[in-house]
Formats: structure tokens, sequence, C-alpha cells
């Protein structure tokens, strides 16, 4: 196990859609992947709720051909529920078993997941051990750099994880109390990078095409994971592998109206609309007028209404400001 080689290059070494739960769905993930995503990764799922064969749970692991290559995120806090979730993962097709150790919402938290793992570095690797004991799919962990600013995790987090059985390590340049805000730390992610065995993923603030490309080459990270930057801007997978970043004319109409047809194929009406219209205002930013598109994003009750905003709001983005 090397920086070198790697089972899933893919991830290891490419720009991946960073998991978003209530984002990165599988309408969402399709179109990250056609704009030039090397790689996809689901949503949070619950190892305790796949453990109990919940049917809710278990729908979260619906996806379609087309999002390949695909890994599967799991969150839980105990070993056990690891075990049995990720044999049941394991026949359904994804790449790899991703453990977050990163979360720092308050109920993930009090469960005892997500980055409080963090905070009992031994359950960490006991997690990834039986995860590993249980499939033969390749097992990565997504970590932060702590789950508090006076407690770091290790510098040699890497090895650590490799020794149990991970081949690669994800690290958000934050602690859990940052959340999402507050400058990312390189820092931190160097001195990971550079005592880990295993390919290390970097993430945090990649918001631009040089600012990914950046925080991948000043950590030494082989890879990278992109987040938010991505949500309503998925054209930035397309930039950093040398392309347009930008959407051309028409194709912010065109892919709004292909991420709506396609999550009405599992979501019904009216629910669509209602979480469509979250996306759709990520959509709408960063060109003259987006604020007045944004607010008719979150009345739009229908195919026909996303249809005239996002028609008009392309020909917006691509008319210079003084012809307006
Ligand atoms: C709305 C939202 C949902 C998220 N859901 C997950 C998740 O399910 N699993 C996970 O590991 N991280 C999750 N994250 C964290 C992101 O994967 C990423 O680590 C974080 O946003 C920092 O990267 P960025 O600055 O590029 O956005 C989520 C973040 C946001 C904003």
């Amino acid at each position: 196990m090397n920086k070198e080689k790697s089972l899933i290059p893919f991830y290891t070494h490419g720009i991946t859609m960073a998991p978003m739960a209530g984002v990165t769905d599988s309408a969402f993930r399709r179109i990250c992947i056609k704009l030039g995503a090397t790689c996809l990764v689901t949503e949070m799922i619950t190892a305790a709720g796949l453990s109990r064969k919940s049917v809710k749970t278990k729908k979260m692991l619906r996806y379609h051909p087309e999002e390949q290559p695909l890994g599967v995120q799991l969150f839980g806090a105990k070993p056990d529920d690891f075990a049995r979730a990720s044999d049941l993962v394991t026949p359904l097709g994804f790449k790899f078993i991703d453990i977050n150790a990163g979360c720092p919402v308050k109920r993930v938290l009090r469960s005892g997941s997500g980055s409080s793992l963090l905070g009992d570095i031994p359950r960490l690797l006991e997690i990834i051990r039986v995860t590993k004991e249980n499939t033969d799919l390749p097992v990565t962990v997504k970590i932060r750099l702590g789950l508090t600013r006076e407690n770091p995790v290790p510098d040699n987090i890497g090895l650590l994880a490799a020794e149990a059985g991970a081949c690669s390590i994800a690290v958000h340049g934050r602690f859990r109390p940052d959340f999402f805000s507050g400058e990312v730390s390189k820092d931190g992610i160097r001195r990971i990078a550079e005592l880990s065995p295993v390919p290390v993923i970097a993430n945090g603030d990649s918001t631009s095409v040089e600012a990914a490309i950046s925080l991948r080459d000043d950590t030494g990270s082989t890879g990278l994971l992109i987040g938010r930057g991505a949500w309503g801007n998925p054209w930035i997978f397309r930039g950093i592998s040398g392309g347009n970043p930008n959407p051309e004319p028409g194709e912010l109409h065109n892919t709004i109206m292909e991420q709506l047809s396609m999550m009405m194929e599992y979501i019904p009406s009216p629910q669509v609309f209602h979480i469509f219209r979250g996306h759709l205002v990520q959509y709408f930013r960063g060109f003259h007028g987006a604020a007045s598109f944004r607010k008719r994003a979150v009345s739009t009750v229908s195919l026909e209404d996303v249809d005239i905003v996002a028609g008009e709001a392309d020909i917006a983005m691509h008319t210079p400001a003084e012809d307006l």
C-alpha cells in the first residue's frame, strides 16, 4: 500500500464530488460525473439503519448505472453496525466504502458518530478494521483535523488508518467546531499528508478552479474532494481538467432541466419542487441580477415555472451587465 499504487485511482488521485447529505442525490451525482468529476460518493448513510435493514435507509443505496465510479459512505458509532452494513453493501456495485469521521452536526455527534470518532481514535480504528474484515472492497475514511482545536488528530493518522485497513484518507482542513466556516488549514492537511503512507485527499473551500488546484498541490495531496464549490456550479469539474469552468450559453438552462427531470424519476410532485428549489438558488449565483432569480426560484411549483426562470437566468448570465 503506497501513494503511487491505488486500487481506486479515480478517487485517490481524482476530483471527487464530496458527499453532501440532502445535496448529492442520484440526479446531482449524474450531473457531476457528466461534467468531469472522476468519482462520486453517496450521501452519508446510517450503518445502524442498514444493520436493522431499515427500508427507508436501504432506499438511499439506490443509484443509476451512469453514477460510476461510486463509493458508499457509512456513518455510525458501533463497530458491529459497520460490520453488518459493510457486508450488506458489498455486493451492490459500489467501488469502495467510505467511513464518515467528519460530520459536525450535533445530532450525529451525540450518537457518537461523525467527527465524534476523532475524539476516540481507537474506536475509529476499530471501525475501519471491522469494516475491512467484512468486505473485499477498498475502505477509505474521511476526517477533519480534530474534534477540538486543542485536541488535533495525530499527524500520523494516515499511518494508523492504513494499518487498520484504510487505503486512503480524505482530510477536511477544519476542526469540528468550525463547522463549514473559517479558513481551511492547508498546513494541517500537509502535516498529515507528509506522514501518510496512503494517498491523502484534500478537502475544503475549493470554490474555484485555482483554489482547488492549489489546495491539492500546496498540501501534497494526491486528490481532491469538492463540496459546496460544486453545488450550483458542477462546471468546476470541467474547469479543473482544463475545460471551460463556466456554463456555455444554454448550458445552465439545460443542466437545470436535466437534473430536475432526473429527480422526478424518483421523487413525486409536488415534493420534488420543494427539494429542487434548494438546488435552483445555488445555480443562480455570481451573475448580474442573480438575486432576483433566487427570489423567483423559491416560489417555483411546476416544471414550467422552473423552465421559464432557468431559461431567463441563462440569458441574463450571458448578457453583459451594460446591455441589460
Ligand atoms: C449540506 C452539507 C451536507 C454535507 N453532508 C456530508 C455527508 O453526508 N458526509 C460527509 O462526509 N460530509 C458531508 N458534508 C461535508 C462535505 O463533504 C465537505 O467535507 C465540506 O463541505 C467541506 O468541503 P467544501 O468546503 O468543498 O464544501 C456536508 C456538507 C454540507 C455543506
